[in-house]
């Protein structure tokens, strides 16, 4: 029941950004937005950008709902079908991102862009391996792949979670515009490497 709990609370918290991605990736592939964002920008990179916007929304709020034991035991082919789609978004918004760095890098600049770049490498790696061990029918590994796919999926949105409560409680203290504050540069791997390494560390304790 706690945990349920604990999903729905992040699933609302999580819900603006989802809807503010879906919503801007959509547009970025359907209109010209060259006067409203620096994003779009020439066709290549627009259809990377925008396209990870949308199919990272599908990611973030899949992954999440992944967990939930009672659709995964009453009805395995949901939870089957629908871990399809997410490792199809996760994969895509992977690829799109880093295509997107590599050809026009971060508003932050290099370091930014190493962070991003590492995030988008682990976001594949996760995808690749829950749906091996899935088909592999090897229970144990997939349910670890897939919990360090779904803290990797809400990555993004705990990204700016981490500003919107930063910037609430010290008014920005450590960041600017450039991107070049020790909270600007701790978050540039700091919204998935310390939520990881507690998954790996709560893992470890579980396997004992
Ligand atoms: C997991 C779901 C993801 C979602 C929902 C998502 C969503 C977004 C959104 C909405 C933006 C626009 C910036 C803004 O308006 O705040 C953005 C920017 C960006 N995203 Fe993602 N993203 C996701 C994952 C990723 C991954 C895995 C990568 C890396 C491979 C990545 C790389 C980038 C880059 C490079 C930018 C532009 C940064 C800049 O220069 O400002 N994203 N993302």
């Amino acid at each position: 029941m706690p945990r349920r709990a604990a999903l729905v609370i992040l699933g609302l918290l999580a819900l603006p950004f989802v809807l503010y991605s879906a919503g801007f990736g959509l547009r970025g592939l359907t209109a010209d937005l060259s006067e409203d964002t620096r994003f779009f920008t020439t066709p290549l990179p627009n259809a990377l950008i925008f396209t990870h916007m949308a199919t990272g929304a599908l990611a973030t709020c899949l992954a999440p709902l992944q967990l939930i034991e009672r659709i995964r035991i009453r009805r395995p082919r949901a939870h089957r079908v629908l871990g399809y789609v997410t490792l199809g978004a996760a994969t895509i918004t992977g690829i799109c991102g880093l295509g997107y760095i590599a050809l026009k890098g971060t508003i932050g600049g290099t370091l930014m862009s190493a962070g991003f770049a590492l995030y988008g490498a682990l976001l594949l790696l996760a995808a690749a391996n829950t749906a091996y061990h899935a088909l592999d029918k090897d229970r144990a590994r997939h349910r670890r792949w897939a919990l360090r796919l779904t803290v990797l999926a809400l990555g993004s949105f705990l990204y700016r979670l981490h500003y919107w409560v930063w910037y609430a409680a010290t008014g920005g203290a450590g960041s600017n515009a450039a991107f070049t504050g020790p909270f600007d540069l701790f978050n540039f791997a700091g919204f998935y490497l310390p939520y990881l390494a507690a998954l790996e560390l709560w893992l470890r304790q579980e396997r004992r």
